[in-house]
């Protein structure tokens, strides 16, 4: 039986994934390394500083500590330029009446999310109080493919992995939630979503979340 459902945010609650493309983008132009979106999918769901470690091995560049942490610090200052004006509208369809009707329904509900901007982004949205658990990028530093986010949020919430769902965007998301034990939704694009339970193109297309649990993963 289902009892929890386990959110990431990035692309999922809030179309992000585009600003972090752009942030990183930037970095890897200054490092005249060549990075596309197809390079980028890689990143999706990955911590900021693995993320960094991919794209300087696109490269073949390595870099001393104190350089990472510059890079870091400019790719987290551009990104948070593109999100200062984010607000409540730039939720994506479907996502806000999902949590709310989840809820009623007795659905436990956290975020497990690798950014360490989640409160940040969630404040601004205006879905702080949407979730009775948040695991971010500062609670568990550990990157997906690694399940411990979700696994974090299950034993915040006191419900066994399996009766856990998890809604992902990311490929390192779909396989960190298998690899917990939990369902897993996947979010986007078929391509990029390999082993999911079931893909959706948008949280929309999840009009009562009793009758698609027992439609696609019971
Ligand atoms: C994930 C994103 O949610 O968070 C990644 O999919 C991002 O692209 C990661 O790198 C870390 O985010 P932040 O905000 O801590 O840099
Ligand atoms: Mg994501």
């Amino acid at each position: 039986m289902i009892r929890a459902l386990i959110f990431d945010l990035d692309g999922v609650i809030v179309d992000t994934a585009k600003y972090h493309f752009k942030a990183w983008k930037k970095v890897a132009k200054k490092l005249k390394i060549p990075f596309e979106e197809k390079e980028n999918e890689k990143l999706k769901g990955i911590s900021r500083i693995n993320s960094l470690e991919i794209i300087l091995n696109l490269g073949s560049i390595q870099l001393p500590a104190e350089e990472k942490n510059h890079w870091l610090e400019l790719k987290n200052n551009w990104y948070l330029e593109h999100i200062k004006n984010m607000k409540p509208d730039d939720v994506l369809l479907g996502a806000e009446q999902l949590l709310t009707k989840s809820r009623e329904e007795g659905y436990k509900i956290a975020l497990g999310s690798a950014s360490k901007n989640a409160i940040l982004i969630l404040k601004k949205i205006n879905l702080i109080n949407a979730f009775d658990k948040i695991i971010d990028g500062n609670l568990v530093t550990i990157s997906k493919p690694n399940p411990k986010v979700f696994l974090e949020g299950a034993k915040l919430l006191e419900i066994p992995p399996e009766e856990c769902i998890v809604f992902e965007d990311a490929q390192a998301g779909i396989i960190a939630a298998k690899r917990g034990g939990m369902k897993c939704v996947g979010v986007g694009s078929r391509d990029n979503l390999k082993g999911a339970n079931v893909i959706i193109k948008s949280l929309e297309e999840v009009v009562d979340i009793n009758t698609f649990i027992s439609d696609h993963l019971s």
